[in-house]
């Protein structure tokens, strides 16, 4: 019988590699051990039922952004983006969850392509025109159409490491592209701090006052909404890394160690 000892590249919870049969296939980790799963659920599921309804009537007076006059195509490329951004929020939680990933790889597929094909790819480039076309302020223009890019490029990244084989690189990537999906829930979050505590609604009904407030609070939630989680995603990346490597070099050294 011959032993080989060359593993395929295949990274700690990942998902798994085609070439191993399901018996190989480790059991999925128990929820408990993933407590972010449910939470992460929860707030998208909160996030959704808050802010898409209103663009499914499909009529403009309903949006809370107010569509721009000089550009006619703005309000349906707005619920282009929403509708696509829905489909990449919801499959980055299936692609996320840990059990779905490792007991149900093909799941795992048909679901990464439809966030990269019917979620990022067309939500990003309908986030391009509608930050280009929005009456939000320009340091929140900027934000989203970096965002935009590096959303597109992530996910793209992403999938041609997966095509590759290149597992470990494939879940990198990946975990970037989804700190970034995140980023709208997290400027939205940070929306409401703001309203309670340094950027209160001004008590005026001056137009031009309520606007200037609108574009500075729009602008102050969108570059930490996307600084910040992906600032979270590569410490985690990196800690993980040290992490697989510290145990990777451990098992070495036990299985090196003389048997008492
Ligand atoms: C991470 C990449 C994303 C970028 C760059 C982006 C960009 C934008 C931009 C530029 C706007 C217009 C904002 C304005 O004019 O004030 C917008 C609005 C919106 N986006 Fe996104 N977006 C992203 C992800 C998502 C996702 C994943 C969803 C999930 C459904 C989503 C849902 C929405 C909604 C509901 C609005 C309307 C805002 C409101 O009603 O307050 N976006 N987005």
């Amino acid at each position: 019988m011959t032993i080989t000892t060359t593993q395929p590249e295949r990274s700690p919870g990942g998902p798994p590699d085609p070439r191993r049969t399901a018996g190989d296939r480790q059991a999925p980790p128990r929820w408990w051990r993933r407590p972010w799963v449910g939470p992460l659920a929860l707030v998208v599921a909160v996030f959704l039922a808050m802010d898409v309804p209103r663009y499914l009537t499909f009529d403009p007076a309903e949006s809370k952004i107010p569509p721009n006059p000089q550009y006619p195509w703005h309000y349906p490329v707005l619920v282009v983006h929403i509708l696509c951004g829905t489909v990449a929020i919801v499959t980055c939680c299936l692609q996320v969850w840990p059990a779905l990933r490792q007991q149900y790889p093909k799941v795992h597929r048909v679901s990464g392509r439809l966030y990269v094909a019917a979620g990022v790819l067309p939500g990003g480039l309908a986030g391009l025109a509608v930050a280009y076309a929005s009456p939000s302020g320009l340091s929140m223009q900027l934000s989203t159409a970096t965002t935009s890019v590096l959303w597109m490029a992530t996910a793209v990244a992403g999938l041609r490491m997966a095509r590759q084989g290149r597992i470990a690189d494939h879940r990198r990537w990946m975990v970037r592209s989804f700190a970034l999906t995140l980023s709208i829930v997290v400027s939205r979050v940070l929306g409401v701090v703001y309203d309670h505590t340094i950027l209160p609604p001004p008590v005026t009904q001056s137009v031009p006052e309520l606007i200037a407030w609108g574009q500075e609070r729009a602008g102050l939630a969108s570059w930490p909404g996307w600084i910040l989680p992906l600032l979270i995603a590569e410490w985690w990346l990196v800690e993980r890394g040290a992490g697989a490597r510290h145990r990777a070099r451990q098992a070495r050294r036990t299985a090196a160690a003389p048997k008492a």
